[in-house]
């Protein structure tokens, strides 16, 4: 049985406290802490930069899941790595040379992950698949939490899940966007390793942390 973990969201937390979120999150039980990063540009959204990271890393020792949705992503990389996290994840549409920034956050022993949007097909992932740690299914287009499942991005995580599984990879498969109570057992049986949630873990049962990082995990 793979071990199912959950990466919060903190793009629903309170943004004048997010150090103490972040903290409540770990003492709920989380496995990771995804950090969404948004420029306006790649994203009609902006959010948090390297600055925020580096503050935010004494409050936690748990990974931090690092979201870039920057373009052009590559000469940011070294700042985010600089910041403390522990996995950059990068879209394949924010570089004009996915190998070289791949490379680039390996040069600072940082897992790689590669997010794909929900019209983005894995042919943009398969021929690095054996050189990065993580893919990422964007289960809603990127940019804002609180959106609607997209339930075909789940096709993807199916054939990734029997890739990965044929030639033993260690990659990881993470899910991000309109996770819920009602779609994380599809997700989970469609063979994701990691789930992020942000809207479903601060805002269900009043908050209560713990018990809807329990729902999650449980499907
Ligand atoms: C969307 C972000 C997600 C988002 C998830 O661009 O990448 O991480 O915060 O939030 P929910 O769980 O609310 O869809
Ligand atoms: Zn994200």
């Amino acid at each position: 049985m793979r071990s199912i973990k959950i990466s919060p969201s903190i793009l629903s937390a309170d943004f004048s406290i997010l150090g103490n979120e972040i903290k409540s999150l770990e003492k709920a039980g989380a496995d990771l802490i995804h950090i969404d990063v948004m420029d306006g540009h790649f994203v009609p959204n902006i959010t948090i930069g390297p600055e925020v990271i580096k503050k935010l890393r004494s409050y936690t020792k748990l990974p931090f899941d690092v979201h870039l949705m920057i373009s052009p992503v590559h000469n940011f990389i070294k700042d985010f790595a600089a910041a403390g996290s522990d996995i950059i994840t990068i879209h394949p549409e924010a570089t004009n040379d996915l190998e070289k920034s791949i490379n680039e956050i390996k040069s600072y022993n940082k897992k790689v992950g590669i997010s794909l949007n929900p019209e983005t097909g894995i042919d943009k992932v398969l021929p690095v698949l054996g050189t990065i740690d993580l893919v990422l299914i964007m289960s809603v287009n990127p940019g804002f939490g609180g959106q609607k499942f997209i339930e075909k991005t789940l096709e993807k995580v199916k054939t990734l899940r029997k890739e990965i599984d044929s030639k033993k990879m260690k990659v990881e498969i993470e899910i991000d966007g309109g996770i819920n109570f009602d779609n994380s057992k599809l997700a989970i049986d469609a063979g994701v390793d990691i789930l992020v949630s942000g809207t479903t873990v601060f805002k269900q049962n009043q908050g209560n942390l713990k018990k809807n990082i329990e729902i999650l995990r449980t499907g």
